[in-house]
């Protein structure tokens, strides 16, 4: 089935999604600009409106064309003004997979949460879109996420699956979890609920206000977790913390001090998360693809850490950098990439050793 696609943007982003787009994938294209652009003569002969003309149109999907996340928001709040539907609104950061999505639409558009891809919506999910999950495939994690008519809940709706996988083998023990990122809380009582009535939670968060979020088994240290010193105070009042979620800021110098200094408190079988590394490729938080002191760039270093036993300093004329085994490579079991999400397994680890085995 081709589809009719609306393109909403300015000049520049619409001339740039025109020239992208695969014409054969679609049915008919309509631009949709700001009042400044309509008048271009670039648009005059296209099929060209300004966006509270939309409700007029008819459509499948709207790709919406903008540069940057704040510019989109705008666009996305005025499109929710003029009553458009959230799941028939496309955003992707890069035109150059719009296509690739196309063909897929009917998967993208089944109507199931699952499949939205509009991940930098923040909204509820409508009692429409809620009655067609599925509840039964779903985890601990998410039906308490779905059904959550508590305190706010704020995350991508890929991670439940993630942290299902590393964490539940602590269900029901006597576990801490430490997040970073408290907001309005939600996330906490979600963690209380999930690991049971013998677990410890704490949060930080640079909010005072959230201080006031605190509860039965829930404890909240204000303050900024870029800031060692407070960290270190931090430190001196939690034991040991079997699960790490760094949910803060997500700058990057906050999520490498935060890795520093908490690591090495993380018990010798426990976790650290750190999510939403999204930010790693913007300008915003001071990211960008393969720039220096991101936080994906560092933990990249501790790939080579984890590696560490393999390195044979006479062979290494190539490079003048030397490589050791070092506390990382001591106690890291593993790292594991998802997308936007690094999961770092601890375990204490003794010099690997090979053998042979088989008699054939
Ligand atoms: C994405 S929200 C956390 C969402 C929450 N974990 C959830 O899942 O609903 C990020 C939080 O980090 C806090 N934050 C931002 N910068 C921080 C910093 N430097 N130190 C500590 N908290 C910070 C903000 O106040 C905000 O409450």
């Amino acid at each position: 089935m081709k589809n009719n696609v609306i393109i909403l943007g300015n000049l520049k982003e619409c001339k740039r999604a025109r020239a992208k787009i695969d014409m054969d994938l679609i049915n008919s294209l309509t631009f949709v600009t700001t009042k400044n652009d309509i008048n271009d003569k670039w648009f005059k002969d296209k099929n060209r409106f300004i966006i509270h003309k939309i409700k007029e149109l008819e459509y499948d999907l709207i790709f919406i064309a903008s540069e940057t996340i704040s510019e989109f928001k705008e666009f996305h709040r005025q499109l929710i003004k003029q009553g458009v539907e959230n799941k028939k609104i496309w955003y992707n950061f890069n035109i150059d997979t719009f296509n690739l999505m196309l063909k897929d639409f009917t998967k993208y558009n089944s109507g199931t949460l699952k499949y939205k891809t509009d991940f930098f919506m923040e909204e509820k999910p409508t009692d429409f879109e809620l009655k067609k999950l599925d509840f039964q495939s779903m985890n601990r994690l998410e039906k308490y996420f779905y059904r959550n008519n508590g305190k706010i809940i704020h995350k991508f709706l890929h991670y439940f699956e993630i942290y299902d996988r590393h964490f539940s083998r602590f269900f029901g023990k006597d576990v801490t979890v430490l997040e970073i990122g408290v907001s309005k809380g939600g996330s906490l009582e979600l963690w209380r609920d999930y690991f049971g009535s013998k677990c410890k939670i704490y949060g930080i968060d640079i909010d005072p206000k959230c201080k006031n979020l605190e509860s039965e088994q829930i404890e909240i240290f204000i303050g900024d977790a870029e800031d060692r010193n407070f960290l270190r105070t931090v430190k001196e009042k939690v034991p040991e913390i079997d699960i790490l979620i760094d949910d803060g800021g997500h700058y990057m110098n906050q999520q490498i001090v935060a890795f520093e200094e908490l690591y090495p408190i993380i018990s010798p079988d426990g976790v650290y998360l750190c999510e939403d590394l999204m930010t790693s490729y913007m300008d915003e938080y001071e990211g960008g693809y393969r720039r220096k002191n991101t936080f994906i760039e560092y933990s990249k270093d501790l790939i080579d850490y984890l590696n560490a036993w393999y390195f044979e300093e006479k062979k290494s004329w190539f490079s003048k950098k030397k490589l050791s085994v070092n506390k990382i490579t001591l106690s890291t079991h593993s790292m594991h990439y998802y997308n936007n999400v690094l999961v770092i397994e601890k375990r204490k680890m003794d010099p690997p050793f090979a053998a042979i085995m088989g008699n054939k």
